[in-house]
Formats: C-alpha cells, sequence, structure tokens
C-alpha cells in the first residue's frame, strides 16, 4: 500500500471539522483526533482560532487574560444595537456577569437540588412503570427528556405539560448561538426565541400577581426590588436556563444512554456496581459531550504551542476534542465507566464555568440509576434514531428494545 493512501485526508482550511457540515455530527472523533495531531492551534476560514489539546483550553479557559466580548465591548460576530440586547451571562464580561450569575445561582445550593432529587426520581419510576412492559421505548422521550424537563420544569415553575413543546422550541434557538455559521436557520431560530420570549413572558406576569416557591419568583423579586435586574435581563436569564439546561442535559442522558446500548458490558457493570454512578456519568460527560465547544476572546498576546495568537482574537474551544486527547486519558477511544483521570472539559471552566453542573449530574444519576436497575439487554434501534434540530449534539429519538431486568 502506498503512504499517501494511508494518510487522513485534509481538508483546506477547516481540517475536516466544518461547522455546517451536518455529518460531523455523528461521527466527530476521527476529524478531532486529525485536528488535535496535525493542527492543534489553527485559524479557521471564518477568522476564527481553534483550540484542540487539553492543555491549551486548561490554560486559555483557567490562566489567560479572557473574556465573552471583544475589546472595544462588542460581542463576537455581533453590531453594537445586537451587542446591547444580548443580556444571558454567557456573553457578559464582569461586573455585569458577576451580578448576573450571582442572582442565579441561588436556585442552585445543594438544598435546592437535593429537594429535587426525589421528586425526579419518583416521576422517572413512574415514568418506566408505564412503559417497561412493552419492551420498547425511545429513549428520549421517556428518560433523556423527561428528567431534566422535570427539573426544569419544578424550578421554573412551568407546566410539565409543556415540555415537548418547550425542547423543540429550545432546540431550534440554539442556532442563535452561532448565527454567523447558520445564516439559513436565522429565521426559525428567531421565530423560535420569540415564541419562548412570549411563554416566559406570561409566566413573568403571572409570578407578579401570584408568587411561587421557584427561581423565577425569586428573579421577579430581585427584578422588583430596583437596581440588581432589569425586566429585559430577567427575561433573558429565564431563556437562557432553559436553552443551557434543557437541551444540554437531553444530551447527556441521551448521548450516554447510546454508549451503554453500544457497551453492554459498561451497562451490566453499573447494574451490578451502582456505587459507580459518579464516575460513569463523568466518562458519559467526556465521552460524549453534548456541547461541543465554547468562544472566548483573548485580551491579550497569548501564546498556545507554537503559535503567539494575539490579543483580540475570537478562540473556538473545542471542549470535545481536549475530552479526548490521549496526552491527558488512557486510551481516550475507550468508553470505561470507573474512568478516574483528569476532569473532561465538558462544562468549560473560569468565571463562566456550568453553573447548572450539579443540576445536569443530578439528573443524569437518576437516568441512568433508574434505567439500569430496570432494564438490559438494550438494543438500539439505529434505523430509527434521529439527531435534533440543535447546534448541539442532542439526540431527538432513540428507539430501543430491552428486556426487564429480573
Ligand atoms: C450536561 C449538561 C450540561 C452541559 C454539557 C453544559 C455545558 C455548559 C458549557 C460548556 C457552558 C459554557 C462554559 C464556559 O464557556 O466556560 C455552560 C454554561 C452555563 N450553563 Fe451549562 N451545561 C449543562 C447543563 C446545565 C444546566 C442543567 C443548567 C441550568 C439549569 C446550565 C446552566 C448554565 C449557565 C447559566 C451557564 C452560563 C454560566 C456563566 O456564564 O457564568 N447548564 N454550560
Amino acid at each position: 500500500m502506498n503512504e499517501a493512501a494511508n494518510k487522513p485526508q485534509v481538508e483546506a482550511g477547516w481540517y475536516g471539522a466544518d461547522p455546517i457540515n451536518m455529518d460531523l455530527k455523528s461521527n466527530p472523533h476521527p476529524r478531532y483526533r486529525q485536528l488535535r495531531e496535525q493542527a492543534p492551534v489553527n485559524l479557521t476560514p471564518d477568522g476564527h482560532w481553534r483550540l484542540t489539546r487539553y492543555v491549551d483550553i486548561q490554560k486559555l479557559l483557567k490562566h489567560s487574560k479572557v473574556g465573552m466580548r471583544h475589546l472595544n465591548g462588542l460581542i463576537p460576530d455581533h453590531n453594537r444595537e445586537e451587542t446591547e440586547a444580548s443580556k444571558f451571562m454567557l456573553r457578559q464580561d464582569p461586573p455585569d456577569h458577576d451580578r448576573l450569575r450571582q442572582l442565579v445561582s441561588k436556585a442552585f445550593t445543594p438544598r435546592a437540588l437535593a429537594t429535587l432529587r426525589p421528586q425526579v426520581e419518583n416521576l422517572t419510576h413512574t415514568e418506566l412503570d408505564k412503559i417497561i412492559a412493552t419492551g420498547e421505548m425511545d429513549l428520549v422521550e421517556h428518560l433523556a427528556l423527561l428528567v431534566p424537563a422535570a427539573s426544569m420544569c419544578a424550578m421554573l415553575g412551568i407546566s410539565f405539560e409543556d415540555r415537548s413543546y418547550l425542547s423543540g422550541l429550545v432546540s431550534h434557538a440554539t442556532y442563535l448561538l452561532a448565527i454567523a455559521s447558520y445564516p439559513e436557520l436565522a429565521e426559525t431560530a428567531m421565530k423560535a426565541l420569540e415564541e419562548l420570549a412570549a411563554y416566559m413572558m406570561e409566566l413573568i406576569e403571572q409570578r407578579r400577581v401570584n408568587p411561587g416557591n421557584d427561581i423565577l419568583t425569586a428573579l421577579v423579586q430581585a427584578e422588583e426590588a430596583g437596581d440588581k435586574l432589569s425586566t429585559e435581563e430577567l427575561l433573558q436569564q429565564c431563556i437562557g436556563l432553559l436553552i443551557a439546561g434543557l437541551e444540554t442535559t437531553i444530551g447527556l442522558i441521551g448521548n450516554g444512554m447510546r454508549c451503554f446500548g453500544n457497551n453492554p458490558d459498561q451497562f451490566e457493570r453499573l447494574a451490578a456496581q451502582p456505587e459507580l454512578i459518579g464516575t460513569a456519568v463523568e466518562e458519559c460527560l467526556r465521552y460524549e459531550p453534548s456541547v461541543p465547544q465554547t468562544v472566548r476572546v483573548l485580551w491579550e498576546d497569548t501564546q498556545f504551542g507554537d503559535v503567539l495568537i494575539p490579543a483580540d482574537s475570537v478562540i473556538n474551544v473545542m471542549l470535545i476534542a481536549a475530552n479526548r486527547d490521549p496526552q491527558v486519558f488512557t486510551e481516550p477511544d475507550r468508553f470505561d465507566i470507573g474512568r478516574n483521570e483528569a476532569r473532561h472539559c465538558s462544562f468549560g471552566g473560569g468565571i463562566h464555568f456550568c453553573l447548572g453542573s450539579h443540576l445536569a449530574r443530578m439528573n443524569a444519576e437518576v437516568a441512568f440509576t433508574a434505567i439500569a436497575q430496570r432494564i438490559t439487554n438494550i438494543e438500539l434501534i439505529d434505523a430509527g434514531f434521529e439527531w435534533a434540530p440543535s447546534l448541539f449534539r442532542i439526540p431527538g429519538r432513540i428507539p430501543a428494545r430491552f428486556q426487564i431486568r429480573r
């Protein structure tokens, strides 16, 4: 065989990892491996830099001068008006970021999570009771969507009946986060966002009249207190929480169930050793992250490997590539629920580290524990598998057959 035939094909510019190539979603890892090996610090055709190695990503997120906005205050790919309209905390730098994060984080205390957990467990088992005897289910509808929807609905005080409707809107709205790459989806994404805004505004008005025991009421009260939160900020934190929290966790549980379906030995291992649930969830997060990347703007010239990236550059931070970096993870392409190595990068890092990480973990622990107790011999029906229409890697349908565990 000639040597050239063995070499991976490198597309000019994107190195095979073009974000608008939908086929990348199904099988991204060989492309990111290629990128990590051949051009770990690279400049993309749209003028953003990309980092793929674990060490560089940690350096950027935790030890470099970075922000979410350019040095002139603009959000990347946004004009002044669009920047001013953008109020979710993930788009802000201090001091606005810290003020918003502090207000919202009140809802994520260990006590709030401890109260939520038994409710989510009950609901999961009630749903499994209904479906399990049929020997078939859509692992998204009956598990991956159900569990995080129960948490988000309880936290925001939203009707649980609306979960599929909301998750559909949230999926489409995610494209707004990268609209420069997906201009053809702008109209659908904007429409979804407007519908979400109208839905949340109605809830906010209801909470003004009838306060509840939820985060929405707490935020409405902060807004009414005057100087802490404007109405627009309040609305965008609520929509942002739905987008950041619902979609991503559907991905964690759905992608995790596909890992278990494809690695039945690991599923049986979890059933036999339920104490492995903590490392099992971390391994699902590492192995098939639902959010492949985050973004930062570099605020001063910084060296990554042998490349000096200039100040004010936009950097696409490829969390998905760092999670399989062989410099950090032994046999990174092996799914091993007992793995206990370095931390994966799936929740980002630095001051924007995912605020809902404990909630996401709790949801996944409940879902995987319940399902491992109750079913075995999962057979994924690949022909029926679908991705959701989302910027992230979120399954929309995972039909499966299984047997009841006796
Ligand atoms: C598996 C599930 C989840 C994943 C993979 C995920 C991932 C992420 C990532 C990558 C970021 C950006 C971090 C950075 O740039 O450094 C982020 C931020 C954020 N996430 Fe999550 N997330 C998940 C679940 C949740 C949940 C359940 C919530 C809340 C209900 C949530 C709320 C947030 C918020 C509010 C931010 C912005 C934090 C800030 O700007 O300070 N996330 N998440």
